[in-house]
């Protein structure tokens, strides 16, 4: 099994664990950092507004484990449609990573490959403050 693979089995299982009785829209993440695999899947609320993205779950459990540096992750959900990250999850991506992979999975089991860079070209800063 190479790594892809590997990403790509660990995504399914995520997903497998999704908390979504609300939407029944089952979310999928497996983030790679300094080698190792990091999972999130979406976890919503009653209080619906506060539901927590795959993506942003993944990227924390890798903060939270002192990974900081993300090269790619792999993003899994049930749906035709392929799962692109919200626009709050590109931002959190990308306080951690210039640019890295991101690997799109449908339900179908087709598999697209961006790049952070590609979908988010202009992440908010303020490097630019004197
Ligand atoms: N969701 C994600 O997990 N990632 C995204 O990038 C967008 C949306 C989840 C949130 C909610 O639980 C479900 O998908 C339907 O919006």
């Amino acid at each position: 099994m190479n790594s892809e693979e590997g990403l790509i089995r660990s995504t399914m299982k995520a997903k497998e664990r999704a908390y979504a009785p609300y939407s029944k829209f089952r979310v999928g993440a497996s983030l790679l950092s300094s080698g190792k695999i990091y999972q999130g899947f979406n976890i919503e609320n009653v209080s619906y507004s506060i539901t927590i993205c795959a993506e942003r779950v993944a990227a924390i459990n890798a903060i939270l484990n002192g990974a900081l540096d993300f090269e790619k992750i792999v993003i899994a959900t049930d749906s035709k449609e392929f799962p692109y990250p919200c626009g709050a999850c590109l931002q959190f991506l990308s306080e951690f990573a210039q640019d890295m992979d991101i690997i799109l999975i449908n339900g179908e089991g087709k598999v697209e490959k961006t790049t952070l860079k590609k979908l988010f070209p202009k992440p908010f800063e303020t490097s630019g403050l004197k």
